[in-house]
């Protein structure tokens, strides 16, 4: 059929249509940074507040993160979602991941009780693979988190996801992940199996370290 445009002028169009699909997502990513730049500062917030009344800090360091466009693609395709900003919006919530390293197992949950307690962050998904590791050994806290970014025209409840866990436990994860990846999720038998038996060693060692750190928690 033959368009009531011209050549050029369609081009234009094309050109303007995918111009502005990309500028908003840019313009959505920005808002997820803006998400991940707040849980960070409160989570700074509350280390160095642990740090002035306890005399020590809980958070070992922090990381953080964004989708990329390319996974985001990827994950929409694999949930099988309609392509559009809404279902993204609604459906994926870990374009804007913040990771949490801690020293100890209790301060992990002492930095999510803190932070899950705070007005303007809603608290919408736990998942605690400490309490139940994966198949794998993989632990860590999970939770996913809402929290309000305030721009010009209006105030966006930007989702972020938080993975809590301690130096030990994220030690095993980066192994794990790389063997994952560079063997194209094929990880041997054999190597799974060495692999849960660090994931136990590293668990008693957490606890133990734990007990140890407790002790100097009571002569303080
Ligand atoms: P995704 O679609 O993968 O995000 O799954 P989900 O929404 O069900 O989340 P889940 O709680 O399973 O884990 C999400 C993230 O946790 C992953 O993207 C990884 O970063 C991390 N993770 C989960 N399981 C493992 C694991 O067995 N090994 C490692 N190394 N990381 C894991
Ligand atoms: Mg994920």
């Amino acid at each position: 059929m033959k368009s009531f445009l011209s050549d050029a002028e369609l081009k234009l169009l094309q050109d303007y249509s995918w111009e502005s699909t990309i500028q908003n997502f840019m313009n959505h990513m920005q808002v997820y940074n803006a998400g991940i730049k707040e849980i960070k500062t409160k989570l700074e917030i509350l280390d160095e507040e642990f740090q002035t009344r306890h005399d020590y800090n809980p958070i070992h360091h922090i990381e953080s993160r964004l989708k990329s466009p390319k996974s985001i693609l990827g994950k929409i395709r694999a949930k099988g979602l309609t392509m559009s900003y809404e279902s993204i919006f609604e459906n994926i919530t870990d374009i804007a991941g913040v990771r949490v390293i801690c020293n100890y197992i209790d301060d992990i949950y002492h930095i999510a009780d803190l932070l899950t307690g705070q007005d303007d962050v809603k608290l919408v998904r736990v998942r605690d693979y400490i309490k139940n590791p994966k198949p794998s050994g993989y632990r860590s806290l999970h939770l996913i988190v809402k929290i309000p970014i305030f721009l010009a025209e209006s105030t966006q409840m930007i989702a972020v996801e938080i993975q809590i866990r301690t130096i030990a436990m994220d030690f095993w994860a980066s192994l794990e992940h790389k063997l994952k990846y560079k063997t194209g999720q094929n990880i041997s038998d054999d190597v799974r199996n060495r692999l849960k038996r660090c994931a136990d060693s590293i668990s008693a060692l957490d606890q133990e370290m734990q007990a140890i750190h407790n002790i100097t928690l009571q002569q303080n």
